[in-house]
């Protein structure tokens, strides 16, 4: 096994952020997880099999062929053969992938892939389970969360400036009234985002198979009240210690 930094938390705690930059920094590779999980739901999402029907989950299991490849650094999934990698970030995915992440055939296949990776180069991985169950040894493991209040807000804000993006590229269009192109806070919306992550904290933290739980050799990081360069540099300086 190469050097390994395991990052797990919660959704929209900024582990994914974080833990790219750390990687570009140490010059290692950075392996999503997360991303893995989506590809599997976008998989049964496709076939027409309902997340929540555990028994179909497993028996298609063996249908995904669900690979890693990385492109001027970025990681790229491939589901079947076919890249998916800009299809993965959607909420309804997420939601999806939270739910089949639950069963065991199809968490042993990633979890396979996932030590297949950091077998052959050194990793900065995130996820919910590195620490605990993927990566038992990595030299470094971090806990990183936030408020809830605070990933919702962080999460609106990424969705009212995509918006923002798709409107800008169809100018013209842009209603008067849109709360995203005038940075007023949508509360209803908001609440509904906070609503989504305490469900989706809840659904990882309470399945039977590797939940999402801190180490207990990993240290505790609350992204609250840090910028994204805050939370790399603290890393960074944990990394110092660990492997000094
Ligand atoms: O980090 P993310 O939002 O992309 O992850 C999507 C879902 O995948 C998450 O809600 C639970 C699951 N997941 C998991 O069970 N284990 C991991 N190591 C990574 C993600």
């Amino acid at each position: 096994m190469g050097m390994a930094i395991a990052i797990d938390g919660p959704a929209g705690a900024g582990k994914s952020t974080i833990a790219k930059l750390v990687a570009k920094k140490k010059q290692w590779i950075y392996v999503d997880t997360g991303a893995m999980y989506r590809a599997f739901a976008l998989y049964y999402l496709r076939k027409g099999v309902d997340p929540d029907n555990e028994a179909q989950i497993a028996a298609q299991a063996d249908g995904a062929d669900i690979r890693i490849s990385y492109k001027d650094g970025a990681q790229v999934v491939t589901l079947n053969g076919e890249d998916v990698t800009g299809l993965l970030r959607t909420e309804e995915v997420g939601n999806a992938a939270s739910k089949v992440s639950r069963v065991g055939e199809v968490r042993r296949k990633l979890v396979e892939l996932q030590r297949k990776l950091a077998e052959d180069a050194d990793v900065v991985m995130d996820g919910r389970d590195i620490g605990t169950a993927v990566l038992p040894n990595a030299q470094v493991k971090i806990y990183l969360t936030a408020d809830a209040h605070v990933r919702a807000l962080r999460r609106y804000r990424e969705l009212a400036e995509k918006k923002l993006e798709a409107d800008k590229a169809t100018a013209g269009e842009k209603k008067e009234t849109d709360k995203a192109a005038t940075g007023e806070i949508d509360e209803a919306a908001l609440a509904k985002i906070e609503a989504d992550i305490i469900e989706r904290d809840r659904q990882d933290m309470t399945r039977a198979i590797s939940p999402l739980t801190q180490a207990k050799d990993a240290v505790y990081l609350d992204s609250s009240a840090l910028t994204i360069d805050e939370g790399v540099e603290k890393i960074l300086s944990v990394c110092g210690e660990k492997t000094a």
